[in-house]
């Protein structure tokens, strides 16, 4: 077995994303089970440079998982013809120009979401990486997800019949900061600071409506800043100037509607922190992030309105768990060794930064939306 190290600098490895999915739960655990296996005789064994502003925080990084590179310095690393791939991580407001630097030096690129804080800052790298000829890719981790994986299953069995309809759920109360610490960074509620819940989740949405569903195809979105003070890392009041919720409602291709409210600032009843449920003439399924349940047609119930008597059926129980028929790895992990043997084994790949720019593209829409108080259609873009 021949052991191929790949050089990857990462960047933003010290932020919630970069260190907890993408060091730990991706690259480290890929080293523990002894590399990534590409079946063609060659293990790809990834060997991390951490990249960021603060050298003590990177080198305490280092020290804890026992790996010996890190820099603060991005354009020494890119300069270094050993690096293959750099990957993003960063709050969102610097990825455009990090990326850029990286593909001007060749490397490829692996990205998280959004990729670019606008469409045209997104169709420029996806064309400047497809010009320099590098593989790229962006992170689409809800789709690795096994509640997400079971819905496709049942979308792929033909199980839904037409699709109607798909209600999605997301979000939770995060706390404002000053009785409790706030659980997500501060940035977030900034505009400024590319902070918001519809450049953070609309390209989410995409890329799940547009895989299991169809293409978007218009978008309607009402925003709200419910919350605007809030209370940063080092305990200061600030004001929250980005959308902490985001109501939308999205035609695809194909006929079926979605509507998908996202919010920070929601207590949650249900059983998982995002929930789709999607009706079908045959059928239809709820989608968490772990569990799907169906309720086929032939197994629907006959419930009659009438609200002088308390209900008599638990509706829930009236569901079937789809089992997991396979063991599911980590979604982030299983996207990074997707893209790491479409790099080194040309192994296909389509989520890439295009397809991170159709994301990027529905964000942006969906605030003009809300801004302009109307539906807009969303234009099919190409490279
Ligand atoms: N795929 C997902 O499910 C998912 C979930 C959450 C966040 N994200 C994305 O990951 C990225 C990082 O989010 P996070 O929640 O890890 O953020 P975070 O604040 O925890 O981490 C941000 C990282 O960027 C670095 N950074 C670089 N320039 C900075 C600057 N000017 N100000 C502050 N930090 C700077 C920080 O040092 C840190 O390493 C965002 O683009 C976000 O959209 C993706």
């Amino acid at each position: 077995m021949e052991r191929k190290t790949v050089h990857i600098a990462m960047n933003g490895v010290t932020g919630r994303m970069g260190h907890r999915q993408h060091l730990v739960r991706s690259i480290l655990a890929l080293r523990e089970q002894g590399g990534l296996d590409l079946g063609d005789g060659r293990v790809l064994w990834p060997e991390p440079v951490l990249v960021g502003r603060r050298e003590d925080a990177l080198r305490a990084l280092a020290e804890r998982y026992g790996l010996t590179r890190w820099s603060t310095d991005l354009d020494a690393v890119l300069a270094d013809p050993a690096i293959d791939i750099y990957f993003d991580a960063q709050v969102t407001s610097a990825r455009e120009e990090a990326l850029k630097k990286a593909v001007a030096a060749g490397k490829h690129l692996y990205t998280e979401k959004p990729t670019a804080t606008g469409l045209d800052g997104a169709l420029d790298l996806a064309r400047r990486a497809e010009v320099a000829g590098v593989k790229h890719g962006v992170v689409q981790d809800k789709l690795f997800l096994p509640g997400l994986l079971k819905l496709k299953r049942l979308v792929d069995g033909g199980f839904f019949g037409r699709v109607l309809s798909v209600r999605g759920e997301f979000g939770y109360w995060v706390f404002e900061g000053d009785w409790q610490e706030a659980q997500r960074p501060s940035w977030n509620y900034r505009t400024r600071d590319g902070g918001g819940i519809v450049t953070d989740m609309f390209p989410h949405w995409e890329y799940v409506l547009h895989e299991l569903f169809g293409r978007v195809t218009s978008v309607q979105a009402l925003t709200a800043t419910h919350l605007p003070r809030r209370w940063d890392e080092r305990g200061e009041p600030y004001e929250a100037t980005a959308d902490d919720a985001a109501y939308g409602i999205f035609q695809l291709e194909g006929g079926a509607i979605a509507q998908i409210n996202s919010s920070w600032a929601v207590r949650v009843h249900r059983d998982e922190l995002v929930e789709f449920q999607v009706d079908g003439t045959e059928g239809s399924a709820v989608a968490g992030l772990r569990t799907c349940r169906v309720q086929h047609r032939s197994a629907t119930p006959k419930p009659v309105w009438n609200p002088d008597l308390p209900a008599t059926e638990v509706f829930r129980e009236q569901w079937q768990e789809v089992p997991d028929n396979g063991t599911f790895d980590n979604g982030f992990k299983a996207q990074w060794e997707l893209f790491l043997r479409h790099v080194y084994a040309d192994a296909p790949y389509h989520w890439d930064l295009l397809a991170g720019a159709r994301g990027v593209q529905l964000a942006e829409l969906g605030l003009a939306s809300s801004a302009q108080g109307r539906r807009i259609d969303v234009p099919e873009i190409t490279l």
